[in-house]
């Protein structure tokens, strides 16, 4: 199982209860580039915005994947780490 399968299902807005694993296969599968798409799209930082950091972190990681960076990946790993 791969990092992403494991922590998609934690939870990143807990607002609107969006999970890790909804919020980064919406940015992946629409190209989203700012944290009002996301919110359109799924729902997340709908609410206190209190999430808008790790979802900006996010779209920039998710960016940086298709440029060939090291991706989401790291960015879960270190967002994980400041919980
Ligand atoms: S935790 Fe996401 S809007 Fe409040």
């Amino acid at each position: 199982m791969s990092r992403i399968d494991t922590d998609a299902n934690k939870m990143l807005c807990y607002c609107l209860g969006v999970r890790y694993g909804a919020v980064v296969e919406t940015i992946r599968e629409h190209d989203y580039r700012t944290v009002s798409q996301v919110t359109r799209g799924c729902k997340a930082g709908g609410g206190c915005r209190s999430c808008h950091p790790e979802i900006e972190e996010l779209i920039e990681e998710v960016r940086m994947e298709r440029q060939g960076g090291e991706g989401v990946f790291a960015t879960l790993g270190r967002l994980f780490r400041r919980k």
